[in-house]
């Protein structure tokens, strides 16, 4: 397994591209097997996570071809409905064929995703919204068995809290059904945005989306669409943070401000200076930052995919932060590692109060997921000396190219292959 050495110190300056949205592309994917014609989708991000996605797509019978470079032509006929356990039991977002495969096939099996890392995260709103849209769902020997002979019909549904992953497969699935869906207390991420303006620009009829009451009236056909993917706000915001723990001048090509308001708002609370440019975002620290509070909460709150990586610069700023994780049960796994750095951190319950340090010191740590994995890169590159971080498969599910994109900023990052 690779690992990943650095040498802390260096005040990072220059840009950094950000590429397409890995979570977004692992929903717009799905949406292929939504229609008999093409699907072209532009700026997909090179990362394992969309292999895999890749992998799965194909499996269900569709070709999945690179037609020039970031760009992923999918069409083709479903032969299989079966998604396995091999394939969904490394990645979550497969979970996400469930709603096209249903709509499209009338039928589908899904392997249940199981917990992962950062906390159980069922899947029991994908599935009781897919029964208020008439599927009969049974759960069998660790699959989802979703059928629905006579089709999906419109229906309202309320999600008992706004599912960023129920609400994709919501918005696929109602997209075929026939009469009008509702979904309330609907997720708002810019990923659901894109996948709406996606399955638009393939003639379905959706409003409302980015708001937490999306209407979708069903359509009895999809076609094919070309579409460009939204910039990765976590891409973005990370390397927003890589600014501001060394002190570094940043900026980000092709970010959208508007996608991390509350992010930026915390970095100006903590000193960080945030501009828009013609091209992206500017983010410039002087490398002296203050202690914010701050809470994680659904979209357009405070990312809980961004929790880790402002631990590791809270871990630097003077006086204390607390961080509160309100949407995940288990995601402070990064604490363990980030201490043996020397942060100062206490978890109580679902906040953990960060006590900053003048220094972290480097040392061997381990990633335990993909966002612990990158906070852990944040606090390397403040460090002084090196750290060698392992398991850094984590790391490739989600971030293209890190070590190029670090070192093009003048960080001291090279990848030590097995
Ligand atoms: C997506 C993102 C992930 C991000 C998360 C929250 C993708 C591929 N992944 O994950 O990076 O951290 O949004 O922004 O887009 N829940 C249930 N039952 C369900 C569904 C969700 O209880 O059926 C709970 C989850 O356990 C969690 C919360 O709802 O506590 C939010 O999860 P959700 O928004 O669904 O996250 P994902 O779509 O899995």
């Amino acid at each position: 397994m690779d690992r990943i050495e650095i040498t802390g110190g260096a005040r990072l300056s220059g840009s950094i591209p950000i590429g397409g949205a890995k979570n977004a592309a692992l929903a717009l994917m799905p949406a292929g097997l939504l229609t008999d014609q093409r699907l072209i989708l532009t700026n997909v991000p090179r990362l394992a996570d969309i292999r895999t996605m890749t992998r799965l797509i194909a499996q269900h019978g569709l070709a999945v071809e690179t037609t020039a470079p970031r760009t992923l032509s999918i069409g083709g006929t479903i032969t299989n409905t079966v998604a396995p356990y091999e394939i969904v039991s490394q990645m979550r977002a497969s979970i996400l064929v469930l709603g096209p495969l249903l709509a499209r096939q009338g039928e589908a099996k899904v392997s249940l995703p199981g917990g992962c890392a950062i906390g159980t995260r069922p899947v029991d709103f994908h599935l009781r919204g897919l029964e208020q849209l008439g599927a009969v769902i049974e759960l069998d020997a660790g699959y989802v068995h979703a059928t629905a002979p006579n089709g999906l019909k419109g229906a309202e549904i309320l999600l008992p809290m706004p599912s960023v992953g129920a609400t994709e497969n919501l918005l696929m699935a109602a997209s075929l059904a026939h009469g009008v869906t509702v979904i309330s207390n609907a997720a708002a991420e810019p990923e659901i945005v894109d996948l709406a303006a996606c399955l638009n620009a393939m003639g379905a009829r959706i409003t409302g989306a980015g708001s937490s009451r999306i209407v979708i009236e069903g359509v009895p056909v999809l076609h094919g669409a070309t579409h460009d993917i939204v910039p990765d706000r976590i891409e973005a915001g990370t390397y927003a943070c890589a600014a501001a723990i060394t002190g570094g001048d940043i900026v980000l090509t092709g970010a959208r401000v508007g996608h991390l308001a509350a992010l930026h708002n915390i970095l100006r609370e903590a000193g960080v200076e945030i501009t828009e440019q013609n091209d992206g975002i500017r983010v410039k620290s002087s490398g002296r930052l203050t202690g914010v509070d701050a809470k994680t909460d659904p979209y357009p709150g405070f990312p809980t995919d961004m929790q880790a990586q402002l631990m590791a610069v809270m871990a630097v700023a003077e006086g204390a932060s607390m961080l509160t994780e309100t949407i995940f049960e288990n995601r402070f796994m990064h604490v363990p590692e980030l201490s043996r750095m020397g942060a100062r951190i206490v978890v109580h319950g679902a906040s953990a109060i960060v006590r900053g340090v003048s220094q972290l010191s480097s040392a061997p740590v381990m990633a335990t997921d993909l966002r612990a994995s990158s906070s852990l890169i944040l606090a390397a590159l403040a460090a002084k000396g090196t750290s060698v971080i392992s398991r850094v498969y984590h790391l490739d599910r989600g971030y293209e190219a890190v070590e190029e994109k670090l070192s093009a900023c003048g960080a001291s990052i090279k990848r030590l292959k097995d």
